[in-house]
């Protein structure tokens, strides 16, 4: 596109804006906002014209996820020392407004559905940003004592041996932070719905640069997260529509209980791991490029609960991820499917003209009962310039000793993905959510 005509559909783009309501006044209560949209309550610098390096930036954190992800099982806390101050944009990337106490205090929360517990900074937080929680301003909190059941639940405890106490937990969050927490209890409010005496952390001080600066609400299927503390009022079944990485006006929403989600969705079985409660594995069976179905060994493939191998779908990291085996496969294939030259671009390793995009395949992602066809802006991204076009996916990093492959982000834009635990399965349904 010449200049002229991208300012032109710039400025058409914003009259029509202007003229319409404020957006982000007018969302529904439970919008899913990217944190680089125009609704962000973080006050991000305008991605555009860098998109492509916004992207790129987001994902540097990937590694450190996939980190994370895979080190579930062991539990450990990382330690990093306390320093205040932080990233603002160091974290998940979609959040959703929610309120905490009585009355309600709004915070923008990071939706994360690799992790159960919900936490947000409380008023006295060291190192935490300035929108906190406060809890001498809600009637109907009160803290939760180290003798009591939930208590047992969360990562990281560090109660006294004996006699009694807040119940305090330290814990690691996205690899390269951790923060400090007592276990409290107080509503929550999503949308219509409030929540009696919703257990969540109330952070006291944190350290790294991933923490969500105003909390983070865990969607995760283990004990203590949204799905296991509100049992009959959702049923086990929520859903999100993140909207596309590029719709700087737009949300998506944030779908609770089984009333509000489509009526016609296929569905593939989640698969459960002992090991790691809270993630959401599902049972992807085959790529397939164009007409190819990509040779992949299974064993790549294979869910093992014992080793925490197989395929999750993760809210929180950028972009799609597969053991070495499997990309090297898919990229190979969808190489000999288009034009080259290839050159890299940051974490993606296979960029083209972009004149050659015409003859991009289609790339599908084939789950148990389930073919997902990636719609073209899911699998491609394109360069600031628009020159050049990538592939979108990448290798589980080197550093990573990673068996696990993530379906992210960039892959999961306006797609409705539809998680229930009561019936034990995922359903993906194409939604234009922005
Ligand atoms: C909350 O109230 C308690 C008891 O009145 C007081 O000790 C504490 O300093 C207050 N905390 C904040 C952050 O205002
Ligand atoms: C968590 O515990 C570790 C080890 O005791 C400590 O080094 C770290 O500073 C703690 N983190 C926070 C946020 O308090
Ligand atoms: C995954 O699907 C394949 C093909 O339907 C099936 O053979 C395999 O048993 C499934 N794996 C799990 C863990 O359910």
């Amino acid at each position: 596109m010449d200049m002229p005509t991208k300012a032109l559909l710039f400025f058409a783009l914003l009259i029509s804006c202007t003229q319409a309501a404020d957006p982000c006044a007018t969302q529904s209560d439970l919008s899913i906002i990217h944190v680089y949209g125009k609704c962000s309550p973080f006050d991000p610098p305008k991605p555009e014209p860098n998109w492509v390096n916004t992207v790129l930036n987001m994902a540097a954190k990937d590694p450190a996820r996939l980190r994370y992800l895979s080190s579930l099982v062991a539990q450990k806390v990382v330690s990093v020392p306390i320093a205040p101050g932080q990233q603002v944009l160091g974290i998940g990337n979609y959040v959703v407004r929610v309120k905490l106490g009585t009355p309600g205090q709004t915070m923008y929360m990071v939706l994360d559905n690799s992790y159960d517990a919900t936490w947000a900074p409380c008023a006295g937080c060291t190192g935490c940003s300035s929108t906190m929680f406060s809890p001498n301003s809600s009637t109907s909190y009160s803290s939760l004592d180290c003798s009591l059941p939930q208590c047992t639940q969360v990562q990281g405890l560090q109660c006294p041996a004996t006699g009694a106490g807040a119940c305090f937990f330290n814990r690691s969050y996205g690899g390269d932070s951790s923060l400090a927490a007592t276990l409290v209890k107080d509503s929550l409010t999503l949308g219509k719905d409030a929540v009696s005496n919703y257990a969540f952390g109330c952070i006291t001080a944190i350290s790294g640069r991933s923490i969500p600066p105003e909390g983070l609400l865990g969607l995760g299927r283990g004990p203590m997260s949204l799905l296991s503390q509100t049992g009959s009022l959702y049923s086990g079944v929520f859903s999100y529509c993140l909207p596309s990485f590029r719709s700087y006006y737009f949300s998506g929403s944030l779908k609770l209980g089984p009333a509000s989600q489509p009526k016609r969705i296929q569905t593939t079985p989640l698969l459960k791991n002992p090991h790691r409660p809270s993630l959401y594995y599902v049972n992807l069976t085959g790529i397939s490029v164009g007409r190819v179905l990509v040779p992949i060994d299974p064993k790549f493939l294979a869910f093992n609960p014992t080793t925490g191998a197989g395929t999750i779908i993760d809210s929180g990291t950028v972009i799609t991820r597969f053991v070495q085996p499997i990309y090297t496969a898919v990229r190979d294939e969808f190489r000999k499917q288009v034009q080259g030259p290839f050159s890299s671009l940051g974490a993606f390793d296979t960029c083209f003209t972009a004149t050659n995009e015409a003859a991009a395949p289609i790339i599908a992602f084939h789950f148990q009962g389930l073919d997902l066809k990636l719609p073209l802006e899911n699998s491609l991204i394109h360069s600031s310039a628009g020159s050049l076009a990538c592939l979108a996916m990448a290798a589980a990093p080197n550093n990573v000793n990673s068996v696990l492959n993530v379906i992210a982000n960039l892959q999961q834009q306006n797609l409705r993905v539809m998680f229930d635990t009561a019936n034990s399965q995922i359903g993906i349904a194409r939604e234009l959510c922005n």
